[in-house]
């Protein structure tokens, strides 16, 4: 079992500055007269069914929520009833919900509410947030909806909204942006109507400031808005960013005797398993992990260390960098330096039968990884000869 510390305990020293009442009163009126009141959990303050609730919305849309929800009470009127049933009975009647984690935890969490706590879910979201499946937004709402409980939510939606409304340049995924948007989401909180400003919060995200297009029109907050004032909503929140792309690199002998190319199979696991290539100098390096790699694979491009390194398989006549190309795989991009080596003579035999001395004419019929097909179909068309660096002769 994963041990939590429940955030809403930490202590909070909130800044004077962010303390602005009218921000929830615009949001408690706009509720009032403007936000969602007949969903079907609205009609009751029973935390079994706040909670309920709550869960399936994380992340599925109201309209898909109302009949697993209606359906659930039928069959499971009271937690005692969910906590007694089978988990298969309980997974039948999330079947098609989706992120099944959550029905697992949904159970869990009705066996201990009627261990732990008689059946009555707590009103304090700090032990809320200790049950399976309940983060601290969630904790937060299921207090406010089902208790009155003066307490924070943040998830996705109120991020979106605090994001433009206080124009947040930095990504709300982040760590520090999220500690910061909790705090102001602390210092914003009413004294009263807690149940209508947490609501409200929820339908503005999800029904007036919606990701793309959002209808500032009828928003609340339009005149505090700064995504708005400066024509900026398509920018905020900003988005994640993107993760550099890894980058490796590869030197490749193309080693040439007689119209034919050594080529050698590749290993069964890894990139193009079991397929066969051309032999690689070094393996597939990341780029950047060590500066060496990169020094050696120049000087063995460049100097006649790529001859030597042709030795074991017959006499080099002459040896030319080919331009170097790149591969886009899912996870990375592979940095293909190419190197012609011209063999004199070539060993009749080699010992190994991962090699295979192929004829060129026929080059196209090979299993060949695409990229290292097309380099050497292009050296059958026009053998290229550009930058001879050197000549044995
Ligand atoms: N999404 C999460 N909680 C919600 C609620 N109480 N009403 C509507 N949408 C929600
Ligand atoms: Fe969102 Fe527009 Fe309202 Fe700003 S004014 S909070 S961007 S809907």
């Amino acid at each position: 079992m994963k041990r939590r510390i429940p955030a809403a305990t930490a202590a909070f020293s909130i800044d004077a500055s962010l303390i602005d009442p009218s921000f929830s009163a615009a949001v408690i009126d706009w509720q009032k007269q403007h936000g969602r009141h007949a969903l079907p959990w609205q009609l009751s303050r029973d935390a079994y069914r706040v909670w309920l609730s709550e869960i399936m919305l994380q992340q599925t849309q109201v309209a898909a929520v109302i009949p697993y929800y209606q359906r659930f009470l039928q069959s499971f009127p009271t937690v005692a009833d969910l906590a007694a049933a089978s988990a298969e009975d309980v997974m039948a009647h999330w079947s098609g919900l989706g992120y099944y984690t959550r029905a697992r935890n949904l159970h869990q969490c009705a066996k201990q509410v009627v261990e732990q706590y008689g059946g009555q879910f707590p009103a304090d979201p700090a032990l809320l947030e200790l049950l399976p499946g309940i983060g601290r937004s969630t904790a937060a709402a299921i207090a406010a909806f089902s208790y009155g409980t003066v307490a924070a939510i943040l998830d996705g939606n109120v991020k979106r909204v605090f994001a433009r409304v206080f124009g947040v340049d930095a990504y709300p995924g982040s760590k520090p942006v999220e500690d910061a948007m909790w705090q102001r989401a602390q210092a914003l909180l009413p004294q009263q109507g807690i149940e209508s400003y947490t609501q409200g919060l929820m339908d503005l995200g999800a029904t007036v400031c919606t990701r793309s297009k959002p209808a500032c029109e009828r928003c609340p907050l339009q005149l505090r808005c700064v995504a708005f004032a400066e024509n900026r909503t398509a920018e905020l929140p900003v988005r994640k960013p993107r993760k550099a792309q890894k980058i490796k690199q590869a030197l490749m002998l193309v080693l040439l005797h007689d119209d034919h190319v050594l080529l050698q199979r590749r290993p069964e696991t890894g990139i193009w398993g079991g397929l066969l290539s051309l032999p690689e100098v070094d393996g597939m390096r990341e780029r950047g992990d060590d500066a060496h790699d990169d020094v050696r694979l120049q000087i063995a491009a460049q100097t006649e260390a790529c001859s030597r390194l042709a030795l074991p398989f017959g006499e080099v006549h002459s040896a030319a960098r080919l331009p170097e190309f790149s591969h886009v795989f899912t996870h990375f991009k592979l940095h293909i330096q190419p190197v012609l080596v011209q063999l004199k003579r070539r060993q009749a035999m080699i010992a190994d039968d991962q090699y295979v001395w192929y004829p060129l004419h026929t080059i196209q019929d090979a299993a060949l990884p695409a990229p290292v097909k097309s380099l050497l179909l292009g050296l059958t068309n026009q053998p290229a000869q550009q930058d001879l660096m050197f000549s044995t002769d």
